[in-house]
């Protein structure tokens, strides 16, 4: 049953609510990765594309329960780069080759729609793609943003359970974060969505929204990031047993749902399984996004424990992340790695 499901899904990229489930629920689910590996290379190629991340600021006003970095979490060394140690940290990733820049933070008030804007178009003369993943704002200053150059925007929906979300994120509105993406559409971003697999009360039925939702909106990139419990948040006793194999058979069920999307390994997978970001490009992703953040600032963003990479420098993620992608076939492609430019370049 679930292999016919399979079959018709890498042909017509569309399964029901109920066909999700199925396939999420499977016990061995070595077919859906083999399925997702396969429409992968058809629509987007063996190609890696690399995205250097910077996180500049652990500075955040909100409080998610599941969040390392939350206000309320005093324990946080806080810290905030200046507009002119992001811009190098830029340059500096530009050097090692890098097409793409994610600058990311908390929700951090001090960077305003100026400082921002010029930080922009700093980075912008590097010739680089930018993405920001710094948050909800009003539909003005993601229009000023855009204006400044930047390319693409990365806001998880996180669960599209609204009344888990609002249990979860309090005092935000999951009305508002839907906003926040619609908004970005329509401002004509690139958008990536994405959601944490695993939280307290989530249920298969509304992960198989989740990727009903993206492929609704439609998301250009998804990120899937297993849940795991940080120790000095509310949630601090949860598990994260059996969150990497759900989180896996999410990011390879989006991939067929969404085959020419961009979709990353993401490092919190490499947490959970030493192998985790290789198994999940065998499963349908197509992007890495090493961290470029200078040694000093990286301990001290830690949204989980055991982050990887931790103590090295940006230049050895970098050469590590590209032995890695050749240990499995595959290859960086140096390009900025826009949403559909594969199959235009391939027609
Ligand atoms: N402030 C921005 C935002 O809200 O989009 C970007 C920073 S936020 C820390 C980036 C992502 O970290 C969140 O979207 C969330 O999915 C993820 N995250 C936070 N806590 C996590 C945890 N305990 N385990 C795994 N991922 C987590
Ligand atoms: Fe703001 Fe996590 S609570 S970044």
């Amino acid at each position: 049953m679930s292999d016919e499901i399979l079959q018709r899904a890498t042909q017509t990229h569309t399964l029901s609510k109920a066909e999700i489930v199925r396939l999420l629920s499977l016990e061995n689910a070595e077919k859906l990765f083999v399925a997702a590996d396969k429409v992968r290379r058809q629509f987007v190629g063996d190609g890696v594309y690399l995205r250097a991340l910077i996180e500049f600021s652990n500075y955040c006003k909100n409080n998610c329960l599941y969040c390392g970095i939350r206000a309320g979490n005093t324990h946080v060394k806080r810290y905030r780069l200046t507009p002119q140690q992001i811009i190098k940290t830029a340059q500096q990733a530009v050097s090692y080759g890098y097409k793409t820049i994610v600058l990311q933070s908390g929700e951090d008030v001090w960077f305003d729609t100026d400082k921002l804007c010029e930080i922009i178009r700093e980075i912008k003369k590097l010739d680089v793609a930018l993405t920001l993943s710094i948050g909800e704002k009003s539909r003005e200053e993601y229009a000023a943003y855009r204006a400044a150059g930047a390319d693409r925007y990365l806001l998880r929906i996180e669960t599209t359970d609204k009344n888990l979300y609002e249990k979860l994120d309090p005092q935000m509105s999951w009305e508002n974060r839907v906003r926040c993406l619609y908004d970005l559409k329509e401002l004509g971003y690139e958008v990536g969505s994405g959601s944490l697999v695993g939280l307290p009360g989530q249920t298969v039925e509304s992960l198989a929204d989740d990727l009903l939702f993206f492929q609704k909106l439609p998301v250009d990139m998804a990120g899937i990031g297993p849940f795991i419990p940080h120790p000095q948040t509310p949630l601090a006793n949860e598990k994260s047993d059996g969150h990497f194999e759900l989180a896996l058979k999410m990011m390879a069920v989006m991939r067929l749902l969404l085959p020419d999307i961009n979709i990353p390994a993401t490092t919190a997978m490499e947490t959970l399984h030493p192998q985790g970001r290789l198994l999940a490009l065998k499963s349908g992703a197509n992007v890495v996004m090493p961290n470029t953040t200078d040694t000093e600032f990286r301990p001290m963003y830690e949204l989980y424990p055991g982050k990887i990479c931790l103590g090295d420098c940006a230049e050895k993620c970098r050469g590590c992340v590209e032995n890695k992608i050749n240990s499995i076939g595959r290859f960086v492609a140096h390009k900025k790695g826009f949403h559909g430019d594969y199959l235009k370049e391939k027609n």
